[in-house]
């Protein structure tokens, strides 16, 4: 007890702090509490239906929860590409990001089996244009994770020099195909008002990360590793490459056929896109690790067996 009090008064006295003022406040301070800390009265308040179908609730909060996940990816990401740390606290930080992966990809059948088909198709209709392609989150991580040049689809990458800018590679990144008609110049609305609030902030974080994006940083580690560790290593990056690129948009792509191209029709999703052609991994082949797959594995990416 002693010790522990000495400390606390040589960390007040090192900060500038008086240790007895200090004290006197801890006598007033409240005891926390888990509502405060954990600020649910807050959380329970961010929901905010435009329809009266009760399953439109479901719907908000399980995007909200992901997004909540997507911060946890981020926040690994964010140490992962910016901090110095031991080598190997690399492979236990990447099976962090493959669990949290694993969780969104096992709880989206909250919104494949768990809404009214018929509730879903009625408030949707109320949310054009607004679609989850507008998740920041989701960009900012493939900007952490890889190249920019690798999220540009292969038929445009021959005409990337040493001259083209970071502005004029987000013209060419594979999800303008959601909302850019590349012949008649023109974008969607979700597109243009997704670029207009978050453009600058992509250009940023793509700066940045030019250099130190995991796709780069994890060549650098490499070496630094034992052949077991190096195994591991490899091990995560190539799950979380897989379950990220893959696994998810199969099960947010299988959901999307069961609320929009069953009973008969096909319908148009509230963002615009071709979706059927543009949310298929085997389309997309967004790898953000290129170098630890085979020649037939990137052949076959998101293929449907
Ligand atoms: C019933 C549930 C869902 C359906 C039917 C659905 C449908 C779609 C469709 C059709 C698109 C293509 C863009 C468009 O034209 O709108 C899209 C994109 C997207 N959605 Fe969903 N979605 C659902 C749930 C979710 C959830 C819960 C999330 C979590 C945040 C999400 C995140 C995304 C993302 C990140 C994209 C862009 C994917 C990419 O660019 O590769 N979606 N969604």
């Amino acid at each position: 007890m002693e010790n522990i009090l000495q400390e606390i008064k040589d960390k007040l006295i090192a900060n500038g702090q008086d240790p007895e003022n200090y004290l006197k406040g801890l006598k007033h301070n409240r005891a926390i509490n888990y509502w405060e800390y954990v600020m649910v009265d807050t959380l329970l308040t961010l929901q905010n239906p435009r329809t009266d179908f009760k399953d439109e609730t479901i719907f908000i909060v399980y995007h909200q929860i992901t997004e909540l996940v997507l911060k946890l990816i981020r926040h690994e990401l964010d140490q992962l590409c910016l901090s110095e740390m031991q080598p190997s606290l690399f492979v236990e930080k990447l099976n962090r990001m493959v669990r949290y992966t694993d969780l969104l990809c096992s709880s989206f059948s909250i919104m494949n089996q768990g809404m009214s088909y018929e509730d879903y198709n009625q408030f949707r209709l109320s949310l054009s244009p607004a679609s989850g392609f507008q998740s920041a989150q989701f960009r900012f991580i493939e900007l952490m994770c890889t190249d920019i040049d690798l999220l540009i689809p292969a038929y445009l990458r021959n005409r990337v020099t040493t001259e083209t800018t970071i502005e004029e590679k987000f013209s060419m990144l594979y999800w303008q195909e959601a909302g850019f008609n590349r012949e008649t110049n023109k974008k969607n609305k979700t597109l243009s008002d997704f670029e207009q609030k978050y453009l600058p902030l992509f250009v940023q974080s793509a700066h940045t990360m030019k250099t130190h994006n995991l796709n780069n940083r994890y060549k650098l580690i490499l070496p630094k590793l034992n052949e077991t560790e190096q195994k591991s290593f490899i091990e995560a990056l190539r799950n979380f490459d897989r379950k990220y690129n893959i696994e998810w948009p199969m099960v947010h792509l299988e959901t999307a056929r069961t609320y929009l191209k069953s009973k008969g029709e096909t319908k148009t999703a509230t963002g615009g896109s071709h979706w059927e052609k543009y949310l298929h991994p085997a389309f997309q082949k967004r790898i953000y690790f290129p170098d630890l797959w085979s020649a037939t594995e990137l052949e076959n990416w998101g293929v449907e067996k």
